[in-house]
């Protein structure tokens, strides 16, 4: 069976995708000229060329400046918009996305405008592509709990749009404990949690998350083999892992794509999940990252059935919509 029109074919759920991430080059000039915004390269050729990343860090300063150009609701309109149609081209369902409102009411922003152009871009896509989706809001690490208190607390006049919280931008000093309280408020307000841990930090990170944070999904977590226990502990509650290849061996947590433990994950039995992160920057949407880790890794077609399956059992849908999305992963695998 050929892999590359399997690949295709499988409908999808993505669960790892950063929306400021899918700002493309072209749209970052687009949207510089726009706001009036001056940025320091003269043509996209300059901006792709900046994409060199040594680690996490040195990704996420060009991150941030990057989503300057984004200030009106109609911003984060159509880079939601743009996101939503190339997710369609890789046959993708369903998708829980990540904002971070920091990055935006920092600038004075207003947390009203990020929101309405997100979720106004996922309504229409949902009418209009047929895509279905859940909105997660971010906490940034590297900024206090205090603050991150505040944007929880703003964020509460939005809940009937926000599904859950979780942590990101730079992991390593900014364990989950830090968010402790955060979290805890956050749960007794409703929303469920998911936190970045194990992409650069200790699988400690990873323990922490789950105790102290709860969460219903690791981002990342490839760092967990480093601790059998762990591993055993996650294969036993079938804890799922957000893995994003491309961005791995672009931040450099793995040297090349046939280094990435994804198969060695898959295989010890954890609930492995494919994809894109910040495919603007990291050079790859979902298919591209099935596709190139396929070729990376050899998975086999079991390899690659388990990973769309997981996908949906790990999603926030409802019970019914998951066995309903489940069932047309298994069509498309026999119907080939
Ligand atoms: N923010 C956007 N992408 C991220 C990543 N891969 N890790 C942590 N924070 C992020
Ligand atoms: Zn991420």
């Amino acid at each position: 069976m050929n892999p590359v029109t399997l690949i295709q074919r499988l409908p999808k759920a993505e669960l790892h995708l950063h929306i400021e991430g899918t700002l493309e080059p072209e749209m970052m000039m687009m949207l510089a000229q726009r706001n009036r915004i001056s940025l320091p390269y003269g043509n996209v050729d300059e901006i792709r060329a900046a994409y060199n990343f040594s680690d996490l860090q040195t990704f996420l300063d060009i991150y941030y400046a990057g989503a300057q150009v984004l200030n009106k609701a109609q911003d984060f309109y159509d880079l939601t918009s743009a996101y939503l149609k190339r997710a369609a081209d890789d046959n993708v369902r369903h998708v829980e996305i990540f904002f971070d409102p920091q990055t935006h009411t920092e600038r004075d922003v207003e947390f009203a405008t990020v929101i309405d152009g997100i979720d106004g871009a996922l309504q229409d896509g949902q009418s209009q592509l047929g895509i279905t989706y859940r909105l997660i809001m971010c906490f940034l690490r590297h900024l206090s709990a205090e603050a991150a208190m505040a944007t929880l607390e703003e964020a509460l006049a939005f809940k009937d749009k926000i599904h859950a919280v979780g942590l990101d931008s730079s992991e390593a000093g900014h364990p989950p404990s830090k968010f402790a309280s955060v979290f805890d408020r956050a749960r007794t307000e409703g929303f469920l949690t998911v936190a970045h841990a194990g992409e650069e930090g200790p699988p400690a990170y990873i323990r922490e998350a789950l105790d102290l944070l709860k969460v219903e999904r690791i981002d990342h977590g490839v760092r967990c083999l480093e601790d059998p226990a762990l591993v055993q502990r996650l294969v036993d509650e079938q804890m799922p892992l957000t893995v994003c290849p491309l961005s791995n061996v672009k931040l450099r947590v793995f040297e090349t794509l046939g280094q990435h433990n994804l198969k060695r994950l898959l295989q010890r039995g954890l609930c492995v999940t494919i994809n894109s992160d910040d495919p603007a920057y990291f050079g790859g949407y979902i298919g591209e990252n099935f596709l190139r880790t396929q070729q990376a890794l050899n998975l086999n077609d079991a390899d690659i059935h388990a990973l769309a399956r997981n996908a949906f059992t790990a999603s926030f849908l409802s019970e019914a919509d998951k066995q309903r999305h489940i069932a047309e992963v298994d069509r498309a695998m026999i119907s080939l």
